[in-house]
C-alpha cells in the first residue's frame, strides 16, 4: 500500500481584515526548511505543557522529536503574514501506519492534526479558524476523510468546530502507547472537507454579525455571501454604491472581530476599517455602523 503523504505546493491565499490592521495578506502553504526552529526532546507527548512548544521568536516552527512523537517537518504546513510564519499545523498520515506496522485495520483516509499553534500576538484574531479551516480542505485535498488530533488544551474549542470524541484504535500502537486516558476520552475526531477553506470558514460554528449603531445582532447566514448582502436582507441601512470594493463608500468601522476579503479591496483602508461589501466574517465580528 502506498503511503498517504501530504501533497507539496498546495496553497491558499486570502486577504484578511481585523479591527487592528490593514488588509493582511495571509498565505497558508507547506512549511519549508527555513521555516523550522528548535527541536523539542520530549519523552512524552502527553506531558507537553503548551509553552514548551512554542518556539522562542515567532516567524519559525518548534518540531518536536522523542521516542513515539516524530514530528516530521514535511508534514507541516504555515499561515504567513507578509511572508512571517504566525501559525502552524502538522498532518500526519495515520492510515498506513495502522495497516502497516500493527496489523489491525484503521479507518482508511485517517490523519492527525498536531501542534496546532498560533504566535502569541496573533491570538483572539480568526487565525485559529482560518488554520483549522485551512487544514480541514488541506486533508481532504490529500486523501484523508476525517481528521483526528489529541487536544493538550482548548478541547472545547475543538468541539465547537465540529470534533467528537473517537476510540483510540485508529491510533498506530506506537502514538496509542503514549496517550493518557484515565481522564476520560482524549482523542476527538471530524469529517475532513473538500472544497475551498473559505467556503468552509462560513460553517465552522456559528457566527454573529453586530452593527453598534442600530443595535442589531445578526447570526452570519453564508447563503448571503457578504456582510453589506446580510445588512441588506435584515434592513440595516449601510451606505454602498458599487458593491464591489471599488468606491470605498460602506467603508465601516471594525470594531472587534476578523473578516476575510471575496475579493480585494481597491480603495485606501484605514488601520481597522473594512469594506462590508466584499467582505465575510471569519469570527464574530462588531461593526461601528
Ligand atoms: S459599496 Fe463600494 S466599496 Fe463597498
Amino acid at each position: 500500500m502506498s503511503t498517504a503523504r501530504p501533497h507539496t505546493g498546495f496553497q491558499l491565499r486570502f486577504v484578511v481584515g481585523s479591527a487592528r490592521d490593514t488588509p493582511l495578506r495571509v498565505v497558508f502553504r507547506p512549511a519549508r526548511p527555513e521555516d523550522l526552529a528548535d527541536v523539542h526532546r520530549t519523552p512524552d507527548p502527553q506531558a507537553v505543557a503548551p509553552s514548551a512548544a512554542a518556539p522562542s521568536v515567532v516567524g519559525r516552527i518548534p518540531v518536536r522529536r522523542g521516542p513515539g512523537d516524530v514530528a516530521d517537518a514535511a508534514e507541516f504546513h504555515v499561515l504567513t503574514v507578509d511572508d512571517r510564519v504566525v501559525a502552524t499545523v502538522g498532518l500526519r498520515p495515520l492510515t498506513s501506519r495502522t495497516t502497516g506496522t500493527t496489523g489491525t485495520t484503521g479507518a482508511a483516509g485517517t490523519a492527525e492534526l498536531h501542534d496546532l499553534w498560533v504566535a502569541r500576538g496573533w491570538r483572539q484574531r480568526g487565525f485559529g479558524r482560518l488554520l483549522l479551516a485551512c487544514a480541514l480542505t488541506r486533508a481532504a485535498a490529500a486523501g484523508f476523510d476525517q481528521v483526528v488530533l489529541l487536544p493538550r488544551t482548548a478541547a472545547g474549542w475543538f468541539h465547537r468546530h465540529g470534533f467528537t470524541p473517537m476510540g483510540l484504535d485508529v491510533l498506530p500502537a506506537d502514538r496509542r502507547a503514549f496517550v493518557d486516558e484515565s481522564h476520560g476520552p482524549v482523542l476527538l475526531g471530524r469529517g475532513s472537507e473538500p472544497g475551498h477553506a473559505v467556503d468552509l470558514l462560513s460553517r465552522l460554528s456559528d457566527l454573529r454579525v453586530t452593527f453598534t449603531r442600530s443595535g442589531r445582532e445578526l447570526r452570519w447566514d453564508p447563503a448571503e455571501d457578504t456582510i453589506l448582502l446580510l445588512a441588506d436582507s435584515a434592513g440595516v441601512q449601510l451606505d454602498s454604491m458599487c458593491w464591489s470594493g471599488v468606491c470605498g463608500t460602506c467603508r465601516s468601522t471594525l470594531v472587534s472581530g476578523t473578516v476575510h476579503y471575496l475579493s480585494e479591496p481597491t480603495c485606501d483602508l484605514a488601520e481597522g476599517e473594512i469594506l462590508p461589501c466584499v467582505t465575510a466574517p471569519v469570527t464574530d465580528v462588531v461593526l461601528d455602523v
